[in-house]
């Protein structure tokens, strides 16, 4: 059976929110604006496309999405808060994300950066944690692996650190490339390689193909981000476009140029596309997804 992203986007979405919703701290309680700043960042908000690629991996692999929900949040939330931190003034120093103000223009700077730590924790508490989860102990513990060198110096956080320190010098591709592969595609290529473990009997050559479809997709969604932040609007991406190039940062339209950053876009799209080619239609999700991600207007 053929499953649209269309189709489930809808449920998919709902259920994210309710299940990150579910784990977020309450608001009436004690520390209540440490636990509303979590919130207003978490929820309402984002296009979800982690989570999504959880919930589409598993479907094109026959899993129960029930046992996904956890990884879901866990990538979700760590995504989340690499934005808080990424919109801080000591880095990107941006007002708006999301379409409503970045939680220290809302919040403060010290409970942006805690609220970031705390997001960061409760990802791995889920991972270690939710009850609906895999009962096997060696996946779960892979999972958390997965994500924490998706997270770290390897990945997200290594990636910033050079993108704050490229600020101003001409990188090569291959510079460029690495950056972006470490700052935002290990954690798109940790949600769909998280999702594919928890099937433990997967064929080695789809966990192969899944692997390359997300690192192809990872790589091209910054891509898609460096485009948009020159040609697309402020209201409809819910956060300042220009901002790269008020802030001197190494872009592949910057340094390629915009035309071939599109011609990259397309060539990564269609690699993705063929690491699939072994997936039947219950791969369509995926297939929409990297559809989704180059073409994009948010
Ligand atoms: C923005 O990510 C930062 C990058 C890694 C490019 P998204 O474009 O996924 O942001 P949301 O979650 O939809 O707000
Ligand atoms: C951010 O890259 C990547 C992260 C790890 C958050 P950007 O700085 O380009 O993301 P935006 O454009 O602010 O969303
Ligand atoms: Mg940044
Ligand atoms: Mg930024
Ligand atoms: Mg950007």
């Amino acid at each position: 059976m053929t499953t649209s992203l269309t189709q489930v986007m809808p449920t998919w979405l709902a259920r994210i929110e309710d299940r990150l919703a579910h784990w977020l701290p309450p608001q009436k309680r004690y520390n209540a604006t440490f636990h509303e700043a979590m919130r207003y960042s978490t929820l309402d908000g984002g296009k979800r496309i982690r989570p999504l690629l959880i919930y589409a991996t598993g479907t094109a692999t026959g899993q129960n999405l029930d046992e996904l929900d956890g990884p879901a949040c866990a990538v979700e939330m760590i995504h989340v808060y690499s934005l808080i931190h990424d919109d801080l003034p000591c880095m990107d120093d941006d007002d708006l994300r999301r379409g409503k103000p970045t939680c220290h223009k809302a919040f403060g700077e010290a409970t942006a950066v805690l609220a970031g730590d705390a997001l960061q924790a409760l990802a791995f508490k889920i991972l270690a944690t939710d009850p609906a989860m895999t009962s096997d102990p060696a996946i779960r513990l892979n999972m958390i692996a997965t994500i924490a060198t998706a997270a770290g110096y390897q990945g997200m956080a290594g990636g910033q650190a050079i993108d704050l320190n490229s600020v101003g010098k001409k990188l090569s591709l291959i510079e460029l490339e690495e950056m972006h592969i470490y700052k935002t595609g290990e954690l798109i290529r940790a949600a769909v390689n998280m999702a594919a473990s928890n099937r433990a009997d997967l064929p080695p050559e789809q966990a192969q193909g899944l692997n390359h479809y997300a690192e192809c997709i990872g790589l091209a969604f910054q891509i898609r981000d460096d485009i948009l932040d020159i040609e697309g609007d402020t209201e409809t991406l819910g956060k300042q476009s220009g901002a790269d190039q008020a802030l001197g940062k190494p872009t592949f339209p910057d340094i390629i140029g915009l035309k071939e950053s599109k011609i990259r876009l397309r060539e990564l799209h269609q690699q993705a596309l063929t690491a699939l080619e072994s997936f039947d239609d219950k791969a369509d999700t995926l297939r929409d997804i990297a559809n989704y991600i180059v073409d994009r207007v948010r």
